[in-house]
């Protein structure tokens, strides 16, 4: 079999492998969301006065975190297999920046972070779909935030390479090694306790079908640097 075809064969395989999936997590969502109604009224027709009832009451808020908790998962999931449906318009992707930036402002501080901006100097118009860009943009700023666990500084720029806009967020946090780099655009890689490890897949996938591309650059013990470039509008 020639190669095009065999990458062909594949192409359709997962494809299906992903309607098969995603069927699957929207068939388990539905009974969840029926445990969750019920345990709601469980919990309500208890009166927690008594000490049976008290425990009762905290075991019933033990499976409810669960249950939220699988719902989840469920939901980073369709998110990951979901082809993103993009709403696109023309943007100036500085103005986007800025948004973001005023968006994120207040969390920085209360993180000991110091945003530095660097914006090109004219706009820098792409075509995009504004909030799932901005939602790549937000999960950039808080993975450097939690790379960075004392005061730290997020660097902001955007720049034009040929016929791309560029944008770079880089930290001055933790930074990854060479074997971390392999990894962490891979669907569920996380070295957090409690992360997804769905945050950079996503965003590959969302920057992928914006016809951009998404590159790190790291250096252990300094800081990391992800770049973005999105074809500006001709
Ligand atoms: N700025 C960064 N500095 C250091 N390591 C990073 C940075 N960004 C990502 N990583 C590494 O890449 C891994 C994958 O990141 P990703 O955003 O996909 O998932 P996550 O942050 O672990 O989970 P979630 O996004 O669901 O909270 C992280 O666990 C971390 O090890
Ligand atoms: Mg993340």
């Amino acid at each position: 079999m020639q190669e095009d075809q065999i990458h062909h064969r594949r192409a359709s395989e997962i494809e299906e492998l992903s309607k098969l999936t995603g069927h699957l997590a929207h068939e388990i969502k539905n009974p969840l969301s029926t445990i969750k109604v019920n345990l709601k009224l469980i919990s309500e027709d208890i009166d927690g006065n008594d000490q049976k009832s008290a425990r009762a009451l905290k075991k019933i808020a033990v499976v409810q975190k669960e249950t939220d908790r699988v719902e989840q998962i469920l939901e980073n999931f369709l998110r990951y297999i979901g082809k993103p449906e993009l709403r696109i318009i023309e943007t100036d992707i500085n103005e986007l920046i800025n948004d973001m930036i005023d968006f994120y402002a207040p969390q920085a501080h209360s993180h000991l972070i110091v945003i530095r901006p660097s914006l090109y100097e004219a706009p820098l118009i792409c075509r995009v779909d504004l909030d799932t860009l901005k939602q790549v943009i937000l999960n950039l700023f808080i993975n450097a935030q939690q790379a960075m666990t004392g005061p730290g500084e997020l660097i902001i720029r955007t720049s034009k390479l040929q016929n791309f806009a560029t944008i770079t967020i880089s930290d001055t946090g933790s930074g990854i090694d060479r074997q971390g780099l392999t990894k962490i655009f891979t669907p569920y890689y996380s070295s957090k306790p409690a992360g997804s490890g769905l945050g950079l897949s996503i965003a590959k996938k969302v920057i992928d079908a914006h016809k951009g591309t998404i590159k790190v650059d790291s250096e252990p013990g300094k800081g990391t640097a992800f770049t973005i470039q999105l074809p500006l509008k001709m």
